[in-house]
């Protein structure tokens, strides 16, 4: 934070585990209007992730103040892995306030590099929606490539790691 107490592009970016203190200021967290066929709410994905076994997530934040959310589908974690080393990029988000400051890219590298740190992880498997204002262009930058398309449009990526 800068000395005025504002959140600036400088800050250093880290991944927090979300507890019953900061939960609510998680929750809180949004994207714009616009954006929300992108992206379920904090509320729905962290709801969702505690009935996934392979579920691993954080709050990202800048400096002391959380500015987003992003959660992965480790497979490793499953007490029967059904394919050895796969880990998705399940939801990412950053709050319409704080985006376009680098926090988004800084984030997935750190959860990059926590998946490297996984056992047998080779790549981060992805998806995103097409359409105005997808985050295509987002994972392209980081080297994510596209493998595929659903029955539902939506567009799976991979990135080598
Ligand atoms: C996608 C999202 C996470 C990006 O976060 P962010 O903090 O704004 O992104 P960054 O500032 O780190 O941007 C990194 C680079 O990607 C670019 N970028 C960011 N959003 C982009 C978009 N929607 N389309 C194309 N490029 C984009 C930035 O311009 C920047 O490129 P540059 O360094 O060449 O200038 C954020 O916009 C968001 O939460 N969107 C809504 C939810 C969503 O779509 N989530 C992903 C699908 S699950």
């Amino acid at each position: 934070m800068s000395a005025s107490g504002r959140v600036t592009p400088e800050a250093s970016v880290s991944l927090q585990r979300i507890n019953s203190d900061t939960l609510h200021e998680i929750l809180a967290l949004s994207v714009s209007e616009d954006q929300k066929a992108f992206v379920a709410s904090n509320e729905r994905s962290i709801a969702e992730a505690h009935f996934d076994e392979g579920a691993w997530f954080r709050a990202i934040y800048a400096d002391e103040t959380p500015v987003g959310f992003a959660l992965l589908h480790d497979e490793s974690l499953c007490e029967q892995p059904r394919q050895q080393g796969y880990c998705f990029l399940w939801r990412l988000m950053i709050d319409q306030r704080f985006q376009r400051m680098g926090f988004g890219r800084r984030g997935v590298r750190l959860v990059i590099a926590h998946v490297k740190s996984r056992p047998d992880v080779k790549s981060l498997h992805t998806s995103w929606r097409r359409g105005e204002g997808s985050a295509q262009g987002f994972y392209e930058k980081l080297g994510f490539r596209e493998t595929g398309e659903d029955e539902d449009g939506e567009v799976h990526a991979v990135l080598d790691l």
